[in-house]
């Protein structure tokens, strides 16, 4: 399963897999929906919005694709489970799991941040993926394997004076990660995240349409430009593939260079 020698597979296609998506309808989720069916797979699009969901299903299918819609709060356990169900229900396996949907309600100093909003971060961003990977790694096991990716953010790496909450629960995204890499790797479950720089979708609408803090960040990004959606599934290909089949528990950055060193003006 997943494995380079299993029937000579090629590297990155995903035919005969089934792949779930939480946050597919829009951004770097839709791009992971649009990119994993275009390499073969049969893709759960979930999201809050079951019209929006069914709009990249249509895309999907369009071009040839199997996708389903369903919806799916990850803020809810019960409504995780029913994804997990609903998927084992219509297509009887799981060997891809992205932990996309992740949320920030607060921009400012942590130090001032409600309790309420503290709560929203680590619930949604580190206790939803911890709940919804611990459904889905024993069937993965059952199934001889499985690969789950959780979308952290290079926010992970480093302090910040606005998004310090979001940041904190990024980085324990990595270390979740890891700990699932380590207590389901005899399994052959493999876990990672991704962690993205800056890229262009609503979430971080308020950074890049801020000229000051996009020419900021362009200045301090070598390939001096923020990141598209599709930049990222090129990523989740490769983890969800054979060509990924030997990595686990790893964080892979990508982000324009962002994080490697000085400002490019330095
Ligand atoms: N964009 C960036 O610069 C950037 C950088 C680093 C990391 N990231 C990470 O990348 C991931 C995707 O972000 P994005 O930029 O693609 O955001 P986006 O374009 O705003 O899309 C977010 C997706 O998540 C869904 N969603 C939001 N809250 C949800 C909830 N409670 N339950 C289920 N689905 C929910 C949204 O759909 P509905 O509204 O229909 O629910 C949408 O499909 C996030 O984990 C984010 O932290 C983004």
């Amino acid at each position: 399963m997943n494995h380079p020698s299993d029937g000579n597979r090629k590297l990155f296609d995903l035919q005969g897999q089934v792949a779930v998506i939480t946050g597919a309808s829009r951004g770097i989720g839709r791009a992971i929906a649009l990119r994993f069916a275009e390499h073969g797979a049969r893709v759960v699009v979930s999201s809050r919005k079951l019209d929006a969901c069914e709009q990249v299903v249509n895309t999907i299918r369009a071009a040839g694709g199997e996708a389903i819609a369903t919806t799916c709060h990850i803020g809810h356990k019960e409504a995780l489970q029913q994804l997990v169900e609903q998927t084992m229900t219509t297509w009887g396996r799981i060997d891809t799991l992205v932990c996309n949907a992740a949320v920030n309600p607060y921009f400012g100093p942590s130090r001032d941040m409600p309790d309420e909003a503290y709560d929203r971060v680590m619930n949604s961003n580190v206790r939803s993926n911890f709940w919804l990977c611990n459904m889905v790694a024993p069937v993965m096991k059952t199934q001889g394997g499985g690969c789950i990716i959780i979308i952290s953010s290079i926010g992970g790496f480093q302090g910040s004076d606005r998004l310090g909450v979001y940041c904190i629960s990024k980085a324990a995204d990595m270390q979740l990660a890891r700990n699932l890499a380590v207590e389901w790797g005899d399994s052959n479950v493999r876990a990672n995240c991704i962690a993205p720089g800056l890229i262009k979708t609503d979430f971080a609408k308020a950074l890049w349409d801020n000229p000051s803090i996009l020419e900021k960040s362009v200045a301090h990004t070598p390939l001096g430009r923020i990141g598209e959606p599709d930049e990222i599934a090129g990523a989740a290909v490769f983890l969800a593939s054979a060509a990924g089949s030997y990595t686990t528990g790893q964080t892979l950055t990508i982000d324009g260079g962002r994080t490697c060193g000085m400002s490019r003006s330095d």
